[in-house]
């Protein structure tokens, strides 16, 4: 049995508003397997971004995670239950995060070589400073009095000690400069060797450009040589094709299926597009209001989706080379102040029976790795 890398158990998040507490995520069930990609779908609203929030436990201030969840991560730590220091570790270095909107995303100051080296310096500084070191000893004039100083330097600072001659020489600019340099040159080759593993071409003039420079697509890029730099074990992927144009869109997915195959990251890709699900996700969470509702792999669920709200959904977009009627799901999306009771579905779903009133329905394997929380489906 393939491992999963994320297990989502019975994930609750709550809201408090002014208005009251809105009960968003209702208990969600979702499992990442290593090295797919998993396509978590829904209608705008229905809690697909704050359930990668959650995962990264980025949530908004005024969200609570309600106990008796569980967030598993790589089999056995629950991320819900480590500190704040310790997930600080694990944002950006073993989770990473690629956001709907890449402007927002990226400091509009610093130049996009600099951003990356940022991330590198922040995650990998143990690799950084080896292969400076390496690069020292490697080099011409590998003997000299400042080589030896710089090897010391990098040395304690491997160590983990504040180096007391780096202080000093630190407070003369010339020096200072000079003692950062390997470390510097590191980082440059490091950040446009991403830019490169991006397909973005020239990437050493991509490197000295600032965000307002880049376009949308090339900007997305960027965002997702960020996520990739440190190799991370998972990859949220948040609408990361919805500020594109189509062309663009279609090459960004072509780029993010590629790098799944070089790094082997499982990715958590969200999106309201079932095309785009159809084309690159291994498997597929289909989300209404706060719950998982379906989860199986792609082919069975476009060719027999078993719950009402999915087949719902797919009822509404067209099919190439099929003429049929397009129908789409009568109702919109529940208040989560006032949720109904039961299943959630169950004011829009032609199926209810009096049951998905009284009783929310559990989620449960009714084909082999075919989930679905329905009354009816058998
Ligand atoms: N800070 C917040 N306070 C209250 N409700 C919020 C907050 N952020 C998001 N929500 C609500 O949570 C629900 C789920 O949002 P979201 O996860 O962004 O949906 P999706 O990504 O599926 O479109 C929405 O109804 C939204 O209004
Ligand atoms: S549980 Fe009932 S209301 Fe919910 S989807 Fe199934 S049939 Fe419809
Ligand atoms: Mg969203």
């Amino acid at each position: 049995m393939t491992e999963n890398v994320v297990e989502i158990r019975d994930l609750r998040v709550n809201f408090s508003t002014y208005e009251g507490i809105m009960k968003v995520l209702d208990g969600v069930n979702l499992s990442i397997k290593k090295g797919e990609m998993l396509g978590l779908v829904g209608e705008t609203g229905c809690g697909k971004t704050m359930t990668g929030r959650a995962i990264m436990r980025i949530l908004p201030s005024n969200a609570q995670i309600m106990s008796g969840g569980k967030i598993l991560f790589e089999g056995s730590v629950d991320l819900l239950n480590l500190s704040e220091e310790e997930m600080r570790k694990i944002r950006g270095k073993k989770i990473s995060l690629i956001f709907q909107e890449p402007r927002r995303a990226l400091h509009p100051t610093f130049n996009v070589g600099g951003q990356i080296a940022e991330i590198f310096y922040l995650h990998m500084k143990e690799d950084v400073l080896k292969t400076a070191l390496q690069n020292l000893a490697e080099s011409e004039n590998s003997t000299s009095l400042l080589s030896n100083i710089m090897r010391n330097i990098y040395t304690e600072e491997l160590e983990g000690k504040e180096s007391s001659i780096k202080r000093i020489l630190g407070k003369i600019p010339i020096l200072r400069t000079k003692i950062n340099e390997p470390v510097e040159k590191v980082l440059d080759e490091k950040s446009i060797d991403m830019l490169e593993k991006v397909q973005i071409p020239d990437p050493k003039r991509v490197s000295d450009q600032y965000p307002h420079e880049l376009s949308g697509g090339m900007m997305q890029r960027v965002l997702i040589s960020m996520a990739l730099a440190c190799n991370p074990t998972l990859l949220i992927a948040d609408e990361p094709t919805t500020a594109v144009d189509v062309t663009t869109q279609v090459k960004l997915l072509d780029l993010i299926k590629d790098l799944k195959k070089d790094y082997g990251a499982s990715i958590l890709l969200i999106t309201h597009n079932l095309a785009v699900v159809a084309e690159t996700c291994d498997r597929v969470s289909v989300m209404y209001a706060g719950t998982i509702v379906e989860q199986a792999d792609t082919y069975s669920v476009f060719k027999e989706p078993l719950h009402p709200y999915t087949q719902g959904l797919l009822a509404a977009i067209p099919i190439i080379g099929q003429t049929r009627e397009l129908k789409s799901i009568p109702g919109s999306v529940p208040n989560f102040l006032n949720p109904p009771s039961g299943c959630r579905f169950h004011p829009r779903c032609g199926y209810a029976i009096e049951k998905c009133i009284e009783e929310k329905p559990l989620f449960r394997e009714v084909r082999d790795e075919h989930y679905v929380a329905c009354h009816v489906v058998e």
